[in-house]
């Protein structure tokens, strides 16, 4: 999704923004541009269709825009295509409101309309030229920017993160916000804003979060917030506890690499921070005991990885805690019928946690009167703000689009929810929940010993570098794997990959199967074994290369199909979060071998903002 940068203060903007921008690269774009203004001088704009880097060349690194106060962009285009015209900052005709903006506004073409009546004219297919101009139609009404973007917010509809400079106001930015990230900064040095933490992490680590329908007002002094009214607000800021080092490479190839190899910490830290002394605490849910005893079932939306999780808990909650769990993805669960008996429990799960239909499927539940919990890597996003109780992935920040750590913080966050339903509804025997405890602290030296195999899933990768279609198939949560293992791979590679439920795949999708045609089968669930393995020879014998994941142990599988790495052994319930290591680094591996950008892959966005 786009990319938002601003800064104000003493220093030359733009040097500064550019390198805000590139550290939302991961976010995904197809153009870029930046406005910066010096006090008592004109505004400039430059803008680029393509990589950041086109926009830093025709500028120097910003070195040839001098100006004290600016802001800047990445496109992901939504209203006409990747251009020029078309990437922000957008200006009114004067070039005396300049804006850039994240989201949609859905009520564009009758705002256009109305202005095109008072005769507004139009140069790019843009939303965004519309808000700009609707902020300029209203600026020139009322001569007062807090009233031209309150009154923009009144009259435009949908989703935006905006940010607007005026040439009458030397060194001042103005922004606002709905249902779109935006964060803001200060320090001596001048006042920040942006899409996401990374972008001004390196200036300040004391964030403002901003809320829906809240202003700010940037300038070289501070930064003040007001409602749409135009009073004042207070606002209490957000100490960030990772270091910018945590958002850099650190000497990796790629951020993907580098957050596969982190996942040891990533999950040490979010069990150690939910188990104290032994003893899990989940009181971050924000329910008592006793709320959660008269919970009679749970149901867990998300939208792509998030959603796998889902389908990996569905399993382990349903099996350890005796509860039923549905698992749906939110952009179909928001426009559900939805018959509820008011003792449900949504769980919404989101690294970003600013995912639109997972917001919106957040809010319905709440209008509904439905208790909601967040699993949520980012601290004081919209989803992890507005449910009634967080828990919090210790992910750190996750740059690339395809999600591994915070995958795997997810699996985690769902596991501990587990054993408390568990716990609470006396379902396992004191034994057996330690030793699933036990399991879980063992996780990060299991998941290491993956990691410290990773050439030999490297080798296999080389192997199967030319496929044109890759399965994946398994039962159970072994088919939950699969959905995860088989987007990785799409997603990154580019590879055409589908994941089926292993019994399915004769109903209909066999007839797929080539000669030569890469048939992967997970096999971490011992009562299921044999039946994939029957599954996978029925592919082979259609043609299908047959290669496997599976427990080590497990020696009992046939031994014409190539074997990749053995699992460390672990309770089976958990079994997701070492397989899908191994699959994360597969995909990894075939991305490189394909030549194409692991981090920001084609056509993606890391946080999808929009509907
Ligand atoms: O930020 P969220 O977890 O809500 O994002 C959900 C999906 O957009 C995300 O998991 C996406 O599928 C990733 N690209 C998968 O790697």
């Amino acid at each position: 999704m786009c990319g938002i940068v601003g800064y104000t203060g003493g220093r030359q903007a733009a040097p500064i923004i550019l390198d805000g921008l590139a550290k939302l690269e991961y976010r995904g774009y197809d153009s870029a541009g930046i406005a910066v203004k010096n006090n008592g001088g004109e505004m400039q704009i430059v803008k680029a269709k393509g990589r950041l880097k086109v926009l830093c060349e025709l500028t120097s690194d910003g070195e040839n825009l001098g100006g004290v106060c600016g802001i800047g962009h990445t496109r992901w285009a939504t209203h006409g295509e990747p251009s020029e015209n078309n990437a922000h900052p957008h200006c009114n005709d004067e070039k005396t409101v300049v804006a850039v903006h994240n989201g949609i506004i859905e009520n564009y073409a009758p705002l256009k309309a109305k202005l095109m009546r008072r005769g507004y004219t139009f140069y790019s297919d843009t939303d965004t030229e519309v808000a700009t101009k609707l902020v300029d139609y209203y600026y020139k009404k009322y001569n007062e920017p807090l009233r031209a973007i309150s009154e923009f917010a009144l009259h435009a509809r949908g989703s935006y993160a905006l940010a607007v400079m005026f040439s009458d106001y030397d060194g001042e930015i103005f922004a606002i916000r709905k249902d779109s990230p935006m964060v803001i900064g200060y320090t001596d040095g001048g006042a920040y804003l942006a899409s996401d933490v990374p972008a001004i992490l390196k200036y300040t680590r004391k964030i403002y979060y901003i809320d829906n329908y809240e202003i700010a007002r940037l300038n070289a002094n501070g930064v003040t917030f007001y409602n749409l009214d135009r009073d004042e607000i207070q606002k209490q800021s957000t100490l960030i506890d990772w270091n910018a080092e945590a958002a850099e490479k650190g000497g990796w190839e790629h951020f993907m690499i580098k957050e596969i190899h982190e996942q040891p910490d990533v999950i040490k830290n979010t069990v150690n921070y939910f188990l104290q002394d032994g003893k899990l605490n989940l009181s971050e849910l924000k329910l008592t005991d006793k709320q959660l005893s008269e919970i009679d079932s749970i149901i867990i939306t998300g939208c792509g990885s998030a959603y796998h999780v889902g389908i990996v808990a569905q399993y382990v909650i349903e099996d350890l805690a005796r509860i039923p769990v549905r698992v749906e993805i939110a952009s179909e669960f928001r426009y559900r019928k939805h018959v509820l008996t008011g003792r449900e429990l949504v769980i919404v799960i989101s690294q970003s946690g600013e995912t639109a239909d997972s917001l919106a499927a957040l809010r319905d539940m709440k209008e509904r009167g439905i208790k909601t919990v967040a699993v949520v890597n980012v601290v004081g996003s919209s989803i992890a703000r507005e449910a009634d109780g967080v828990l919090y992935t210790k992910a750190g920040p996750e740059i690339s689009v395809a999600t591994t750590k915070a995958y795997s913080a997810q699996l985690i966050a769902m596991y501990l929810i587990a054993l408390k339903f568990a716990s609470l509804r006396k379902t396992l025997t004191e034994a057996y929940y330690d030793s699933l405890i036990n399991e879980l602290v063992s996780l990060p030296d299991k998941i290491s010993r993956v990691l410290e195999n990773k050439s030999e899933v490297q080798k296999f990768a080389s192997e199967m570098v030319d496929k044109k279609d890759v399965f994946f198939i398994g039962r159970g949560i072994d088919y939950a794997i699969c959905v995860e293992s088989s987007l990785k791979l799409k997603e990154i590679s580019y590879i055409h990959s589908e994941a089926y439920a292993a019994g399915e795949l004769k109903h209909g999708t066999i007839s797929l199967i080539e000669n030569g045609t890469l048939v992967m089968g997970i096999l971490t669930q011992s009562e299921l074994i044999e039946k994939t393995v029957s599954n996978l020879k029925e592919t082979e014998s259609r043609g299908a290369y047959v290669a496997v994941l599976a427990t080590e142990g497990n020696d009992n599988l046939p031994a014409d199909f190539r074997k990749l790495s053995s699992l460390p052994k672990v309770d089976e319930h958990f079994s997701a979060s070492i397989a899908v290591i191994v699959m994360q680094l597969f995909a990894y591996f075939l991305s490189v071998l394909r030549g194409n950008d692991v981090d920001k892959p084609r056509n993606l966005a890391k946080s999808v903002t929009v509907e």
